[in-house]
């Protein structure tokens, strides 16, 4: 599901002009259900099924081991259930359950605020699901990432009957955002920072991409403090996850051109917000 409305804020070539079109579709509440999108610049089509409009298409996408295990068979389906619902309650050694992370997460980006937000690297939809129902009809949510097996997860774990609000999703590199500049009040990343292959470049897109003043919301990694953390963090590593100390995550914000607030830390575990200066 895509809402039509939003394809006038999508670039898919960084020199591109225009809005895109829908040049076929299945329509459903201001909803596409299916179709093509299509740059009227260039003449570039590309489909929207499977709940995501993708602008990758063949190409894979994944820069590194750890971005590929995401397009494994099954990786989408697992990710949540397996993982995600304890994965901060693990890292932290606290009690730390979903619906926590997401308060923290939408104070931190103030999407009390309403407007557009957009959730990078959002994999199975966790961040941009609760976005998009905490907006309603103050705002949107849209959601990317770059492995299909993710966003059809998301696109399922959204589709009516479920309850709440729909985010519309995208099969989208973070590293050439295909948005307008300044389209967005807010974005989100979770643990997505310590996967990219270039966070400056993805922090220097962000910025771009919100408005003045716009706000982003980070929860990620830090570089263990134990030595057998260490040693784990070592083996990861090889995959393409980075850790960060908490300096470098704020001056990693601070030269993307965001104001950073000081770093909340639970264990390893770090959430960051920041201005768009
Ligand atoms: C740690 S997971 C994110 C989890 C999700 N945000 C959550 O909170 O449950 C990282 C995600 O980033 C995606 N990803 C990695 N590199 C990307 C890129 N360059 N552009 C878009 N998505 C990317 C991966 O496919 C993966 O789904």
């Amino acid at each position: 599901m895509f809402r039509r409305s939003l394809l006038g804020i999508l670039r898919p070539e960084p020199e591109g002009g225009t809005d895109l079109e829908l040049s076929e579709g299945v329509e459903k509440d201001g909803y596409v259900v299916s179709g093509l999108a299509r740059d009227p610049a260039t003449g570039q089509t590309y489909p929207i099924k499977d709940g995501y409009l993708d602008l990758i298409g063949r190409k894979t996408g994944a820069g590194n081991v750890a971005n590929l295990t995401n397009f494994l068979p099954g990786a989408g389906r697992s990710y949540e259930p397996l993982w995600r619902r304890r994965s901060l309650t693990l890292l932290t050694g606290g009690e730390f359950p979903n619906e926590r992370e997401l308060a923290v997460i939408r104070n931190l980006a103030r999407v009390d605020r309403g407007g557009l937000y957009l959730d990078l690297g959002c994999s199975a939809g966790l961040y941009c699901r609760d976005l998009a129902t905490t907006l309603g009809d103050r705002g949107d949510a849209i959601g990317i990432d770059i492995s299909p097996s993710m966003l059809k997860e998301a696109a399922r774990r959204t589709r009516p009957p479920r309850a709440g609000a729909i985010p519309s999703l995208i099969r989208a590199d973070a590293e050439t955002l295909p948005f307008a500049d300044g389209s967005f009040a807010g974005a989100v990343r979770g643990g997505s920072l310590n996967e990219f292959g270039n966070p400056a470049r993805v922090l220097r897109e962000t910025h771009r991409v919100l408005a003045p003043g716009g706000r982003l919301a980070i929860m990620g990694l830090l570089r263990a403090a134990t030595p057998r953390g260490r040693l784990l963090q070592r083996f990861l590593s090889t995959g393409g996850i980075r850790f960060f100390e908490p300096a470098q995550v704020t001056s990693l914000l601070d030269h993307a051109g965001f104001d950073p607030d000081p770093l909340e830390v639970h264990n390893v575990v770090f959430f960051a917000g920041a201005t768009r200066r």
